[in-house]
C-alpha cells in the first residue's frame, strides 16, 4: 500500500490495491458449525500467505494474490478482536423495480493473477486445505475483456482512486484503531440480459452508463431527472467526493448464454459503497433507479471485512474466541431490514 498511509498507520495491508490481472476468481463460503472448523479456517486464513508463495512464486509475473474477507456472523468465531465498528450483513436495499439481494457468505476470496491456471491451483491447494470446515456457495471465474470493457460493452473502472488516494479510500485508519489497515469489501454477482440491451440504441446505452462508448469520454446527464450508473454512483458528502476502489470483472459463457459482471468494492467506509447501492436501486430522487438493473440482475450480495495482513497472519494464534452471544435469525444474516448508517 501507499507510503504515505504506511506513515499513518504502521501496518501492512492485505494487497488490497494489487495490479488489475487477466484472471480473477472470486470464492465465497460459509464456515461449517462447531469449535473443529473454527479452528481449521483461523489455520489456514493465517497462513494464506504460504500457499500463495507455494503457487506464485512458479510465476512471479503472473502476480498472484489472494485478499481474504470475513463476514461479521463468522467475525466472532475467529477471533477474539473487536468486530470493525462499520461491518454488518449486506445490507438488502429494495426499489420499487430491484432489489439488491443479500445472500450467505462467511469469507471470501478475491484470487487475482495474469494466468487462471495460477488461481485454480491455488483455490485448489486452499479448499484442500478446509476439508470439510467450509461449504462453497459462489465460485465465479472473470477474465479481462478488451480495452478494461465489461460485457456490456463499455470501458469499467475509469474512477478509480489513483496513487495515494489509493489507501486513503479503501483503507481503514484511527477512525477504528484496532480494525486499521483493513478494508470493507462489497461483492455482487449481476447477471445482465444482452440481448435486450444490445437491442437499444449506443446513444441509449451511452446516456444509462454516462460514458461514450468509443471512447470513454463522460456525458452530462439528461434534463429528465433521470441520472446515469456514473452519476449515481458518484458519493459527495459537504463537498467532499467518496471514493472507491473496483475490480470488476466480467464473466460468462456465450454457448449457454451466460454474461455477468462480478461487482467488487473496497472502502475505507461501508456507508460509501452502501450509499452508491441506495441510489442505484431505490434511485435519486427514489424511484429513478439506475437504468442498468433493467439488463443487470444481482443475484449475489455479501458484505466482508478484509483485516491487515498482520491481523490475518496472528489469528492462529489468537486466544480461543468466546462463543456468540445468542442464535442470530436468518434476517439478521442476510441483513434484511438493516438501513446501514451514512453521515446524511
Ligand atoms: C452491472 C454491474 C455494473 C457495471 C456493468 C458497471 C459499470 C460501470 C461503468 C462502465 C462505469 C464507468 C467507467 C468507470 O468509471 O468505471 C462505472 C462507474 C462506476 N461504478 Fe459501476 N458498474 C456496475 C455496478 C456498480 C456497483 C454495484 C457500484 C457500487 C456499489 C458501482 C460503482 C461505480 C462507481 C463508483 C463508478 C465511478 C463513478 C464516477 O465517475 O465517479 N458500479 N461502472
Amino acid at each position: 500500500m501507499s507510503n504515505s498511509f504506511s506513515r499513518r498507520v504502521p501496518i501492512e495491508a492485505q494487497k488490497v490495491d494489487a495490479p488489475l490481472t487477466s484472471s480473477a476468481t472470486f470464492l465465497v463460503v460459509t464456515v461449517a458449525e462447531g469449535a473443529d472448523a473454527a479452528d481449521t479456517v483461523r489455520d489456514v486464513i493465517s497462513g494464506i500467505d504460504d500457499i500463495t508463495k507455494n503457487v506464485g512464486f512458479r510465476d512471479l509475473d503472473a502476480q498472484l494474490s489472494c485478499t481474504v474477507g470475513i463476514g461479521s456472523r463468522v467475525w466472532p468465531r475467529l477471533t477474539s478482536r473487536p468486530a470493525p465498528v462499520g461491518l454488518h450483513p449486506f445490507t438488502e436495499f429494495a426499489g420499487a423495480k430491484h432489489t439488491a439481494r443479500s445472500t450467505p457468505g462467511d469469507l471470501l476470496f478475491h484470487i487475482r493473477a495474469n494466468r487462471h491456471d495460477l488461481a485454480f491451483e491455488f483455490e485448489r491447494q486452499l479448499l484442500d486445505a478446509f476439508g470439510g470446515a467450509v461449504t462453497v456457495v459462489d465460485e465465479t471465474t472473470g477474465f479481462r475483456y478488451f480495452d478494461v470493457r465489461d460485457l456490456l460493452g463499455f470501458v469499467d473502472g475509469t474512477a478509480n482512486p489513483v496513487g495515494n488516494a489509493v489507501a486513503e479510500s479503501t483503507l481503514v485508519g484511527d477512525e477504528d484503531h484496532d480494525n486499521a489497515g483493513g478494508s470493507y469489501v462489497v461483492v455482487q454477482k449481476y447477471l445482465h440480459d444482452l440481448d435486450q440491451w444490445q437491442a437499444l440504441t449506443t446513444e441509449q446505452q451511452e446516456s444509462i452508463i454516462g460514458r461514450k462508448k468509443a471512447d470513454n469520454v463522460e456525458l452530462d446527464d439528461a434534463d429528465t431527472g433521470q441520472k446515469s450508473h456514473k452519476t449515481l454512483s458518484t458519493i459527495v458528502v459537504d463537498g467532499v467526493e467518496h471514493d472507491i476502489l473496483r475490480d470488476n470483472m466480467p464473466f460468462g459463457s456465450p454457448g449457454t448464454s451466460l454474461f455477468g459482471t462480478y461487482f467488487i468494492g473496497y472502502s475505507r467506509h461501508l456507508w460509501v459503497t452502501e450509499k452508491m447501492l441506495e441510489r442505484m436501486f431505490v434511485g435519486d430522487p427514489p424511484g429513478l433507479y439506475d437504468r442498468i438493473l433493467d439488463f443487470s440482475e444481482a443475484v449475489l450480495g455479501c458484505t466482508f471485512f478484509a483485516p491487515s495482513a498482520d491481523f490475518l497472519g496472528g489469528l492462529a494464534d489468537d486466544p480461543t474466541p468466546a462463543p456468540p452471544t445468542g442464535p442470530m435469525s436468518l434476517d439478521d444474516y442476510l441483513g434484511v431490514g438493516d438501513a446501514g448508517s451514512s453521515p446524511s
